[in-house]
């Protein structure tokens, strides 16, 4: 027998010899490395069969043929054995047409190798097979993969998408795949329910989980996705998919339904009979602005509650929002509204996903508070206050919580008021006085009312000035009221009683002087004076040299015949009226010093005064130019005498403090012009003097000495100095010295730095001549000071 060669070199083969002639044994072998076996045998007929050493390692190892007969005369060769091959055949069942998008997928599942064959559909058959297959264990899959998404995901859903099959020796057929339908993909950011309506209209309920999924779609065409009662939106109520283009879809959780409830209580109703049909609930901001509204609805009728019904509501909120819901009972049937308690409730969308309810509402009829006035009288002004803190109203102690007014038959309600505090409830009405009866009830007493006209007995061009009216009356009752311009006035608001009125206004005389009045309740009185002018004003402004008015400044009008005394202030136009002047009377006016008080440092005033005779009519355009006082102070002056171009630069000028003449301010040579400015000396008294610096011996110089106040006159000249010299002193002195009374022809004209006016010039004038009169004296001289104007 001759050696066969095996190409299987996997495992350990036998080979066995059976059926031979009686006297042959079976025998089995082993073959070797390379699979060759050999048999001795004697001639005859024979058996041979080929099988695993281990069958248990490899129990798919099978052999084609299985056994081969052989008759056996001479030695045989090359009896071979060939590892069983075999067809495993099939068909897919798609929807639609199969195509070559499906394929069919063999795989080795014993391990022995990786080996897969795929074959993939055509448009005309449907069929496939794997030829060639060795026995052994395959697990045949089937997939349809997506031309367009390329991600090698099986895009079709099968009844059985693989099937096991143990390949033996011989063919398989008949294997089928069916498809159940088409993947499409959904990641969604909740669990929600929903269904699906099929191209065909029927209906499939679907459960979508948080996360990824797929879902299989059973027939081909445009599918509808709806969402059941959700809590949560994915922005649209309605998803389209298509089977021939299955788009993957992402839900995303953009708004959370919020719900709440109101109990409404029937028994503070009276009955089911006024419950709203529904209530509307304001969604509002943190800021208080209106985003959307809601609308409760009646679910629960109160027959089975018993006292309380029930309404809902329901609304989208985004999340991250912070909401406050309001219930409002808007019906507008004039019937009585109910409130909600707490007033509002404040949400806040924190958590993604399904929101906790709303903190409910418990709704029950307003609080009316219902009362009248006596006598019956409309639009008495009905206001209704907090008398203690409440936290449904939101109202504090004392503030308003609803307005009304009484009807023609003076009544009133005020309402709907929130129950859990007291109220107490204010009336009044305009000319009238109501005071409270009783907790809700109140009378009404009208005023009396006092007309009061004034008349002129003069012909005026101007409407009468207002009058200051005087009212007293019983229990010290006093008012003191100013008529407008036109002389009318009315008193209203008076109880009945006695008063007595009186008119004032300067420069008038009324007739009556007084009037003594009885009002009954409700009445109204006319009451008519006749003012005659006794007294007359006079008018005019008070400026600065620029034109600009100067406010706060005293004028005063005297009358010193008559011991007569009048003043005013300007005000902020500059103007100022002096009223009260008598006729027939001559008044000195003038610019009043009013001291260091006044608010403006006045230095002087132009013109100083005017005198005026009052006749019977008011004077106007007294106005007066005032200068205000300047700030630094500057001496100035000049000298004159004999033999000054020789004597200019001996002589000095002296300056000493009035208060403290031992202490000399400033001394200085007199500068060539003979002129000299000193500034910036106190605001107070000085004296000056010319001093010589020659030897005495040689002359004998004298001069004045001069009191300057630059307190009164911050900027004052002085001039023409004066003084005398005599030379030859040792002559003098031989004989005796005659007393020479010190005749100082020194005229000095003090002069304000300015232009004087005509007026001002002849004043000056008349001060020169006085100063010349008085400078025989010797002593320290004062200054006669002119004020000028320039
Ligand atoms: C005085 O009477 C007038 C007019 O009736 C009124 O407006 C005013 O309040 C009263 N003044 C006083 C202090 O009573």
């Amino acid at each position: 027998m001759r050696i066969s060669q095996m190409p299987i070199l996997l495992f350990l083969l036998q080979v066995a010899l059976t059926h031979g002639p009686e006297n042959v044994k079976p025998q089995v072998k082993q073959t070797d490395k390379i699979g060759k076996f050999c048999f001795e045998v004697p001639p005859g007929e024979y058996r041979l069969s080929a099988f695993p050493a281990t069958p248990d390692t490899a129990p798919e190892l099978m052999f084609s043929p299985p056994h081969i007969d052989v008759s056996v005369n001479s030695p045989l060769l090359g009896v071979k054995f060939y590892q069983a091959q075999v067809d495993v055949r099939g068909s897919v069942v798609c929807k639609e047409t199969c195509g070559s998008s499906v394929s069919v997928i063999l795989l080795r599942k014993d391990g022995i190798s990786k080996e897969q064959m795929t074959v993939s559909l055509t448009d005309q058959s449907s069929e496939f097979s794997f030829s060639n297959v060795l026995p052994g264990k395959y697990r045949i899959e089937v997939k349809s993969y997506s031309p367009v998404t390329m991600s090698g995901d099986d895009i079709w859903c099968w009844e059985h998408s693989s099937v096991d099959v143990d390949v033996g020796a011989d063919n398989i057929e008949g294997i089928t795949f069916v498809q159940k339908g088409y993947w499409v993909s959904v990641t969604s950011s909740h669990g929600v329910d929903a269904y699906l309506n099929q191209p065909d209209g029927s209906h499939v309920n679907l459960k979508i989980k948080k996360g990824a999924q797929r879902i299989c779609l059973e027939s081909p065409g445009v599918h509808e996705l709806h969402f059941v009662n959700s809590c949560i939106s994915f922005g649209s109520s309605l998803l389209r998919i298509d089977t021939s283009n299955p788009l993957p879809i992402y839900l995303k959780g953009e708004k959370y339904l919020l719900s709440g409830r109101i109990n409404v209580d029937t028994n503070s109703l009276g009955g089911d009979e006024n419950l709203p049909e529904n209530i509307p609930v304001d969604m509002l901001d943190n800021e208080g602005t209106v985003l959307d509204g809601a609308t409760a609805r009646l679910v629960s009728s109160g027959i089975d509650q018993s006292t309380a019904v029930i309404y809902e509501y329901s609304v989208w909120a985004n999340s991250g929002e912070k909401l406050i819901f309001v219930p409002r009972d808007m019906r507008n049937d004039g019937g009585k509204k109910i409130l909600f308690y707490p007033r509002q409730q404040h949400v806040s969308v924190t958590q993604d996903g399904r929101q906790a309810p709303i903190s409910p509402f418990s709704g029950r009829l307003g609080l009316y508070i219902e009362g009248s006035v006596s006598p019956p009288l409309s639009d008495v002004h009905i206001r209704v206050i907090a008398e203690i803190e409440s936290q449904s109203a939101s109202l504090k102690l004392g503030d308003l919580a609803l307005e009304t007014s009484t009807g023609t038959d003076g009544l009133y309600i005020a309402g709907p008021l929130y129950d859990d505090i007291t109220y107490t409830i204010e009336a009044s009405k305009p000319g009238y006085h109501v005071k409270p009866v009783g907790p809700h009830s109140f009378s009404c007493q009208k005023f009396s009312q006092i007309y009061v006209q004034i008349y002129s007995r003069e012909d005026m061009d101007e409407p009468f000035p207002s009058v200051l009216l005087s009212l007293s009356g019983e229990d010290g009752y006093r008012n003191n009221s100013v008529t407008g311009v036109g002389g009318m006035f009315t008193f209203g608001n008076l109880f009945p009683g006695s008063f007595y009125l009186r008119p004032l206004l300067k420069e008038y005389a009324f007739s009556p002087p007084a009037q003594a009045i009885e009002l009954g309740s409700g009445e109204s009185r006319e009451i008519v004076f006749h003012a005659t002018r006794v007294a007359y004003s006079a008018i005019g402004r008070v400026t600065l040299l620029s034109g600009q008015s100067v406010e706060g400044i005293t004028v005063e009008a005297r009358a010193d015949s008559k011991r007569f005394y009048e003043e005013s202030g300007t005000d902020s136009s500059g103007s100022y009226r002096l009223r009260g002047l008598q006729p027939d009377t001559t008044y000195v006016i003038k610019v009043a010093r009013k001291g260091e008080l006044d608010r403006t440092r006045i230095e002087r005033a132009s013109p100083e005064s005017v005198t005026v005779k009052v006749g019977h009519e008011d004077i106007k355009g007294l106005d007066f130019v005032v200068f205000e006082q300047p700030e630094t102070t500057i001496l100035s002056g000049h000298v004159e005498g004999k033999k000054i171009k020789e004597l200019n630069s001996h002589i000095r000028v002296e300056i000493r403090l009035a208060s403290d003449p031992s202490k000399i301010e400033s001394i200085f040579p007199l500068p060539l012009s003979n002129f000299f400015q000193v500034k910036d000396l106190s605001k107070s008294k000085h004296l000056l003097q010319l001093k010589s610096a020659l030897p005495s011996s040689a002359h004998k110089f004298e001069s004045e000495v001069i009191e300057i106040d630059l307190e009164r006159h911050p900027q004052v000249h002085v001039g023409p100095l004066s003084y005398r010299i005599e030379e030859d002193i040792h002559k003098q002195e031989l004989t005796p010295a005659p007393v020479y009374p010190l005749v100082v022809g020194v005229s000095v004209i003090t002069l304000f730095v300015c232009m004087p006016r005509l007026k001002d010039l002849y004043q000056a004038a008349m001060a020169s001549v006085s100063a010349s009169s008085t400078t025989a004296k010797k002593d320290v001289r004062k200054l006669v000071v002119r004020k000028k104007t320039y």
